[in-house]
């Protein structure tokens, strides 16, 4: 190894993303294995990512982590298992120009340090642990020279959290829920890249940028272990219904993408009201943008807007077209001005959109 002077760092960004057939209820919860496919779509980096910038040096004598510029332990089970199954995968690294180089063997005794930052509220139900993670073992990848592909990351990522498999591709992803114990095939596998669709807008109406009260971990736990509303869902449900997502991503049929994805979002609500103590993620404010759109989706005779709705009240809208687009604004400033009361604060406008490695 070179002299103790060097810093090597890789910075990369990583968006997140919104499941339209939801994952909800794991079968392993040490390795994230869940008990149903899901598929999601990767928004644009612009607006909702996470930017994460992984250094190692000789002089670092402890791996330390900061997110949004404060100090947290990287102690927790998940990330001392991305830590492990990426230093598994480090390969040697050599940069002539700065002097550096660094054996396979040495990545076991250099410590890191990892500076992440999120565009948007973290753990408000807009899925900032996905674009987290995700970035965190792309960022990681890339620094110890890994050639794992990103399916293969995927697989990693998820030991952090399980809807971070998705952001290591844009456009439509689907979660493999996989069958080996060992969870080796349960990974992320891109649809259709985000140019297949880009006529979609995606728009998010945040309701409330609080933290939940619920975390997601704990809130499907509990469902898991109590509601069977879930068991029928995993098993009956969501096999036929992610055969014809895919089918309706791959054909642009926004009819049936916009039916699919608000018929699974209601009955992921549906699941946490069966779980036992009941699990409210949604407010008045939710429930009334979904009586909105789907009054609109009625009086135009083809859905115009599907809604989704994650672990928490804020919206997320994915219109047809620009036009939809337009009308829905204009629906939501009529039926939520800025200067009312009813708690709907601001508007995040994206395209769906790819993973941007900045490294
Ligand atoms: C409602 O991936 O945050 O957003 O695996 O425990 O970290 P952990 O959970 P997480 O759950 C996401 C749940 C969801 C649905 C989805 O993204 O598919």
């Amino acid at each position: 190894m070179a002299e103790k002077t060097w810093v090597r760092m890789v910075t990369a960004q990583t968006p997140t993303n919104i499941a339209v057939i939801k994952y909800w209820g794991k079968r392993d919860e040490t390795l994230i294995l869940p008990v149903n496919d899901s598929i999601s779509v990767t928004l644009d980096p612009a607006h909702l990512c996470t930017t994460t910038t992984v250094a190692v040096s000789p002089s670092f004598d402890q791996d330390r982590m900061w997110l949004n510029g404060k100090e947290i332990s990287l102690s927790g089970g998940r990330y001392q298992n991305c830590l492990r199954e990426i230093r598994a995968r480090a390969c040697e690294v050599e940069d002539k120009e700065k002097g550096i180089k660094i054996a396979k063997k040495d990545w076991e005794k250099l410590h890191l340090h990892v500076a992440s930052y999120n565009n948007f509220p973290t753990a408000a139900g807009l899925a900032s642990s996905a674009a987290g993670f995700a970035c965190l073992v792309f960022a990681l990848a890339k620094l110890m020279n890994a050639k794992e592909d990103n399916s293969e990351l995927s697989a990693i990522a998820r030991q952090g959290s399980g809807s971070a498999c998705r952001s290591l591709f844009g456009g439509f992803v689907k979660w493999i829920m996989g069958k080996a114990e060992d969870g080796s095939d349960s990974l992320a596998v891109q649809l259709v890249d985000e140019k297949h669709w880009d006529e979609l807008v995606i728009i998010i109406a945040v309701v409330s940028s609080r933290q939940k009260e619920t975390s997601s971990t704990t809130g499907m736990r509990d469902s898991v272990e109590t509601s069977l509303l879930l068991q029928h869902r995993a098993k009956e449900v969501v096999p036929k219904r992610i055969k014809q997502m895919e089918e309706a991503i791959k054909n642009r049929d926004f009819g049936s993408f916009a039916q699919l994805t608000c018929a699974d979002s209601n009955q992921f609500h549906a699941v946490c009201l069966d779980t036992s103590p009941p699990i409210f993620y949604m407010n008045d404010t939710s429930h009334r943008i979904i009586s909105c759109v789907e009054k609109w989706n009625c009086s135009a005779g083809t859905p115009q807007v599907a809604y989704t709705f994650d672990a928490g009240p804020n919206a997320v809208l994915i219109a047809h077209n620009r036009k939809a687009a337009t009308q829905l604004m204009q629906k939501l400033l009529f039926c939520f001005p800025p200067s009312s009361d009813a708690d709907l604060n601001s508007y995040v406008i994206g395209d769906n959109s790819i993973l941007k490695d900045a490294g």
